[in-house]
């Protein structure tokens, strides 16, 4: 009896050191598509993509891009509820947007039938909208209409929602995307139909403490589908190591920054360029010129392909953000494949940079929409929330073993 009450007592003690690392904080688990491939094809599928997200010019050699699809690319993404009773969607969080969309019920494209579609009728919170909406992505586009809801979220309750409902699924961009729908994080300033982000909505109705979120994103080449957590209200220390740099966002539509620089090795590619954090993209994408300049490093055709060799022998990209220098190292930034190598940085002809995945999976960035800031600090990939929770249980489970064998 008394064993048991040590072992009880040890399961509180956990329990509440696990509550206690939650506080205010809410979490969102991140998974991670089993689909994904960084392979060179994806890369090319992906650039028309983004090109179509950011209204750029690629150099479109497009021979056979119609037969590209981007799903491969989509890596991270999350669970939601929309209505009452709450129903269940899986949805990319997407910092480089800022509309929340799923696929309607009156929904019959082929990428629709594939994936969980909302019925309004079923919700008694549904309230009627009917504004029309169209975005273009990729080689495809989603149409449909504005509704209203309560969407929910790791236990948040965010009322009054709109978002759109996809009536109409062209080409072939989400068939066989691992989610629903797409819940954008970006600003106001880029919602189409002036409609209300998410996370401005939870900001108004005070549903977390902080106006924060951050994203730990894992993408070190495992095969565990726990990709990390989206966090709403704030920050998790345990998640990074050192403190966040900050800098201010110099425009609030995207996440968009200045950067000091940016060097290949001691070669300067530019200075006070700036950026995206897009957690929507996977690759890194430079301007042109820069571009350019990189590509001439690596002796690489205008697919960016190269010859080559040992991987490490190739120079670290450094990042420089307010005066703190932040590293992707060669296997982060080239794609192998076999004799043949592809740099995971495509060219477009904005002038700014669009940090994705290559960049976000090795650094925790937090946003902060009250301060209008980006934070970044390297990833603890050692200390996941998940694996001390495991760490804890066979804890438990030794303690248990000590007493009851
Ligand atoms: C376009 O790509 C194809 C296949 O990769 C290549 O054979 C062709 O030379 C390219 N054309 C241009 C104009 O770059
Ligand atoms: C949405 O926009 C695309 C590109 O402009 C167009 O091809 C498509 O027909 C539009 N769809 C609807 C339903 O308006
Ligand atoms: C939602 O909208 C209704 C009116 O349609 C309003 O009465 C209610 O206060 C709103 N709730 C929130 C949390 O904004
Ligand atoms: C994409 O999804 C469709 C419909 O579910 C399926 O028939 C097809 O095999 C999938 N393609 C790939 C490459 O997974
Ligand atoms: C639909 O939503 C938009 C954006 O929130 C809003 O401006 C518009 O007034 C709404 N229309 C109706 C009929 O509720
Ligand atoms: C990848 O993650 C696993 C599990 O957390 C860890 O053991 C491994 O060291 C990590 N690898 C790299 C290159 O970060």
């Amino acid at each position: 009896m008394a064993q048991l009450h040590i072992l009880l007592g040890l399961l509180a003690l956990l329990l509440s050191v696990v509550v206690s690392v939650n506080g205010s904080l809410c979490r969102i688990p991140i998974q991670r598509s089993p689909n994904f491939k960084r392979t060179r094809a994806a890369a090319k599928a992906e650039m028309f993509y983004i090109a179509k997200k950011y209204n750029l010019n690629v150099a479109t050699n497009s021979t056979g891009v119609e037969q590209l699809s981007n799903y491969d690319n989509f890596q991270y993404y999350g669970s939601i509820n929309i209505g009452t009773p709450g129903q269940n969607f899986q949805v990319q969080f997407d910092t480089g947007s800022s509309n929340l969309w799923i696929p309607s019920s009156q929904c019959t494209s082929s990428s629709c039938m594939v994936h969980t579609r909302y019925s309004s009728y079923q919700s008694s919170t549904y309230k009627s909208n009917g504004s029309i909406f169209n975005i273009t992505y990729g080689t495809g586009s989603v149409s449909g209409f504005m509704s209203q809801d309560v969407v929910s979220v790791a236990g948040l309750v965010i009322r009054n929602q709109t978002f759109g409902e996809v009536t109409s699924e062209s080409g072939s961009n989400f068939l066989n995307a691992s989610f629903d729908g797409i819940l954008g994080l970006a600003f106001p300033m880029l919602a189409v139909n002036l409609v209300t982000p998410f996370f401005q909505n939870l900001i108004s109705q005070k549903v977390v403490q902080q106006p924060v979120f951050s994203f730990y994103l894992r993408n070190n080449g495992t095969t565990v589908t726990y990709g990390g957590e989206l966090i709403l209200g704030g920050s998790d220390p345990k998640l990074y190591r050192g403190k966040l740099t900050y800098v201010p966002v110099s425009y609030p539509a995207y996440w968009q920054f200045y950067t000091d620089s940016i060097q290949m090795g001691n070669t300067l590619i530019s200075t006070g360029d700036a950026a995206i954090a897009d957690t929507g993209t996977s690759l890194l994408v430079a301007p042109q010129a820069e571009y350019t300049q990189i590509a001439k490093i690596f002796n690489a055709d205008s697919d960016g392909v190269f010859a080559c060799g040992k991987i490490s022998k190739w120079p670290t990209m450094y990042i420089k953000i307010n005066g703190v220098s932040f590293q992707i190292t060669p296997e982060y930034y080239i794609i192998q494949e076999g004799y043949y190598c592809a740099l995971a940085i495509q060219p477009a002809s904005q002038d700014f940079w669009i940090l994705g995945d290559v960049f976000l999976g090795r650094y925790y960035t937090e946003f902060d929409v009250g301060n209008q800031r980006l934070g970044f600090a390297p990833v603890n990939a050692a200390n996941t929330l998940g694996q001390s929770g495991v760490l804890g249980l066979l804890m438990v489970l030794a303690v248990y073993k000590m007493f009851f064998h």
